[in-house]
């Protein structure tokens, strides 16, 4: 990969061609439990500086983090008055950033009108706050079913990662990595036996996602393990994508969203949703499972070679917080990696060139349901052979 495409793929500050494409999606900034009326955060999404606050309503705002009037943090304001009160002279802004008083100025005075405080839209669903960094007209935010549903359990998690976002969604179509990285026994056990499938897969891409589809033989004859992995632009991996209401099979959702900090962090969330008819909430079986000890190694920066997160931050991080694609050198295991830096390279390019970028969604009659058709399950032979991964709007 030429230099040149490696920016334009990783950067995301503004005014970047991926930064810009990005800002025209809405994004999880946060999840609804993290942040109360009690006290707002200071965030950095896309390589902004920001605030998240949640209001005395419980409405959240996503503003610009310093006051101005005369610059100090809103980080150290107070929540009142139907918004954040700056500490320092008390000037208050509401979520949509609209300046509601300013205590030192005269009764009549109008300028509290002249003032606003730089705001994106937030809309808080299933669990996740997102917000809407671009311009113009927000698109419909995608009403997918795991954050829609209420006959389910969801279940979120988090971290960082000290590596640019494309590192890392790489690393979905890249199942070779499951085998060696995660798959080695280390003190005599692999974190992840379970991957240790056959390195033997076909990938695709379509105008929407790209995705491999694996196979490799299950526990009793006439069966396979059927592994479909997703990437999704802009910034969704999906691992499980469940099954709707009424399906005859009810299925658990995997998915993350490998959301930039900025050029050299990432926070993921991941969700499972566990739909209630399926019966089942996590994997009995994983969780007897006996914990190896940590083996922390590394020269400079120690990580955990005995456990999953460990063994991904040593191999993601290890590649340096931006890696340089120029001086790769890839082999027939990368179609994977391949295909999911075109279809994003494709997504940016056509936004570049004025067109819809792949995924948005404008239409609320289109947005209804919104479902992520990605399988994993043991099946018999020859069973799920014809099946293709796909976004399904229900009607
Ligand atoms: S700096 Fe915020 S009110 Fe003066
Ligand atoms: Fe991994």
């Amino acid at each position: 990969m030429e230099s040149a495409e490696n920016e334009l793929i990783t950067r995301v500050g503004p005014g970047t061609p991926a930064g810009e494409t990005l800002r025209k999606y809405w994004l999880p900034v946060g999840l609804s439990s993290e942040i109360d009326a009690t006290a707002p955060k200071l965030v950095r999404w896309l390589g902004e500086e920001l605030l998240l606050f949640r209001d005395q309503f419980g409405r959240v705002g996503l503003t610009e983090p310093n006051c101005p009037h005369r610059g100090t943090s809103l980080d150290y304001g107070w929540i009142e008055a139907g918004g954040i009160r700056c500490c320092y002279h008390g000037w208050v802004f509401d979520v949509t950033g609209r300046c509601l008083e300013q205590p030192g100025e005269p009764a009549d005075s109008n300028f509290k009108d002249k003032i606003r405080l730089k705001a994106y839209p937030v809309r808080e669903l299933g669990g996740m706050i997102w917000a809407y960094m671009g311009q113009g007209a927000a698109p419909e935010l995608p009403n997918y079913h795991f954050l829609l549903r209420d006959d389910g359990e969801r279940v979120f998690s988090s971290y960082i990662r000290e590596c640019n976002y494309i590192q890392q969604v790489e690393n979905a179509l890249d199942p070779v990595h499951a085998t060696i990285l995660h798959g080695r026994a280390v003190h005599g056990f692999p974190a992840a036996p379970e991957w240790m499938e056959t390195p033997d897969f076909n990938v695709t891409m379509t105008d929407t996602m790209a995705y491999y589809v694996a196979r490799r033989q299950g526990p009793e004859l006439g069966t396979e393990w059927h592994r479909e992995v997703a990437y999704v632009p802009p910034i969704m991996v999906v691992h499980h994508g469940g099954s709707l209401p009424g399906d005859p099979l009810a299925e658990m959702v995997d998915v993350a969203w490998r959301m930039p900090i900025d050029d050299h962090n990432t926070r993921t969330f991941t969700l499972k949703f566990f739909p209630n008819a399926n019966g089942k909430r996590g994997n009995p079986e994983k969780e007897a499972r006996p914990k190896p000890p940590p083996l922390m190694r590394g020269t400079r920066r120690q990580w955990d070679m005995a456990s999953i997160n460990g063994q991904d931050n040593a191999a993601q991080v290890g590649q340096g917080s931006l890696v340089d694609r120029s001086r790769e050198h890839l082999g027939h295991s990368d179609r994977g990696v391949i295909l999911v830096r075109k279809l994003w390279k494709d997504v940016i390019e056509a936004s570049l060139r004025g067109e819809a970028p792949a995924n948005l969604i404008r239409s609320a009659a289109q947005n209804r349901l919104v479902h992520v058709d990605v399988i994993e399950r043991l099946v018999k032979a020859e069973e799920l052979r014809d099946h293709v991964p796909s976004i399904v709007y229900v009607s």
